[in-house]
């Protein structure tokens, strides 16, 4: 007889999806990213937010249904800053409104609500001040913080500062692929810093109205494998790891902003952490390569034989989620995996590659670590950043012409762990049968 079971999560937890301001509301001209979109060449096929999951006309109503159907006790979801405060001497107490409204509407259908305060985008007049570069931006983000947690606080306690300095930073500064787009170390190591004094400011700025929020940054966490024992790997991934993983996080722990050739005392960060919002998708595997100057001297890859999901993004890989709790727990508070998922309009791998990470994810919390929830990224599919519509992360599909919603397995997947607050061996059997004996093993 096959092996039966559930893997119970602890009480409490919190089980939902998460979604991103510029990815899921569509038309907001107002933004860094809008601009981007407009410049040819920037995103795959030309393809650009447009109405995007048409959440800024209301559609948010019909997905937060969906996910209250399917046994979702909480969402994260982000607040643009662009909207809130269209000009520097402007706020827009229409926009702050809206989402009131759909803050409401979380605590309506029992779920409890995360906000991010920064996700990739600012307003074009942040942009075209000099954007993260500028110093100034540390205090015109503090602003912007307290005006949106004193309307937005009745509602919500729980807060993330910053989605992933570390990817916005690489991405936008290090390999261009984000607005503005520049490839220069100096200034990233410059902008990271502006990052972590700003999620500062915004950490004081909302205890000092709300003494008990709870507040964090989103990290995202990517183990970097040397692809051999020879040192040039070993020092590549030991570097990539420091600068990509730790710098941020140690810089709160340490108040020292160790970025190898440029260091900096940052006092004011010390301590200004409540939980650490983890985001997890794979690891990557790094060979050293003198002749990539460009490429920071490295290739990176999925290993030989890899799970890979639809478009390659991204390897099937569990484990990695174990080694990225692990870490995050060093820093000695409790944690939230705020992200975790896949591109994969099929759903051919997803409800596997949930399943394994799910179960990973009770393991290392069944070893005492402490995990207070898990966000799915996504609810609904939604705009890929320099992807564009090309990946496909969410449990439900989007028809961008039609604005249908279309049920995947993974949603009754999910919805099934969510309701039961664990694994069972039935759901496992059900939606993933050739990941059963790798999470119930059977005894002989
Ligand atoms: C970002 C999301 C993005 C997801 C999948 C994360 O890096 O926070 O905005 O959609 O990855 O690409």
């Amino acid at each position: 007889m096959a092996p039966f079971g559930t893997y119970t999560f602890p009480e409490g937890f919190l089980w939902g999806t998460a979604t991103a301001a510029h990815q899921v509301e569509g038309h907001n001209h107002n933004d860094t990213w809008y601009a981007w979109e407009q410049e040819e060449g920037r995103i795959l096929n030309g393809h650009t937010a447009e109405v995007a999951c048409d959440w800024w006309g209301g559609r948010w109503r019909e997905d937060f249904d969906r996910a209250q159907a399917a046994h979702q006790n909480a969402h994260r979801l982000s607040i643009a800053w662009s909207r809130i405060q269209p000009e520097p001497d402007r706020w827009d107490e229409t926009a702050l409104d809206r989402y009131r409204e759909m803050l409401i509407g979380l605590r309506n259908r029992k779920m409890v609500p995360m906000v991010t305060l920064h996700h990739f985008c600012e307003p074009l007049w942040v942009a075209e001040m000099g954007g993260w570069e500028n110093e100034a931006v540390i205090e015109l983000f503090a602003d912007f913080v307290k005006k949106a947690v004193e309307a937005l606080m009745p509602y919500c306690s729980m807060w993330v500062t910053i989605n992933e300095p570390d990817v916005f930073v690489y991405s936008a500064y290090v390999d261009g692929v984000f607005p503005p787009g520049k490839k220069d170390l100096k200034t990233a190591m410059k902008v990271m810093q502006h990052m972590v004094r700003a999620h500062a400011r915004a950490y004081h700025v909302i205890h000092d109205l709300q003494p008990e929020a709870q507040v964090g940054p989103a990290l995202h966490y990517r183990g970097f494998k040397p692809a051999t024992w020879l040192p040039g790997d070993r020092w590549a991934a030991k570097v990539f790891h420091t600068l990509f993983n730790d710098l941020f996080p140690r810089t709160l722990k340490d108040g020292l902003f160790n970025a190898i050739v440029a260091k900096e005392r940052i006092p004011e960060a010390v301590g200004t952490l409540d939980f650490i919002g983890l985001n997890y998708y794979c690891n990557d595997m790094l060979r050293f390569n003198l002749f990539a100057p460009k490429d920071l001297f490295v290739r990176m890859y999925f290993p030989k034989g890899s799970e890979l999901s639809e478009n390659g993004f991204i390897a099937n890989q569990p484990a990695g989620l174990i080694d990225c709790v692990q870490w995050g727990a060093q820093y000695g508070v409790p944690l939230i995996i705020t992200e975790n998922g896949i591109e994969d309009s099929q759903d051919v791998l997803r409800p596997k590659y949930i399943l394994e990470h799910l179960h990973a994810l009770w393991r290392v919390i069944n070893n005492n670590t402490p995990v207070l929830g898990y966000f799915h990224w996504s609810l609904v599919d939604n705009f890929e950043w320099e992807r564009g519509w090309t990946q496909r992360f969410g449990l439900w599909g989007l028809n961008l012409e039609t604005q249908a919603r279309i049920r995947r397995p993974s949603v009754d997947l999910y919805a099934e762990i969510c309701q039961l607050n664990g694994i069972s061996s039935e759901t496992v059997g059900k939606y993933a049968p050739d990941a059963f004996s790798g999470i119930f093993p059977s005894e002989s």
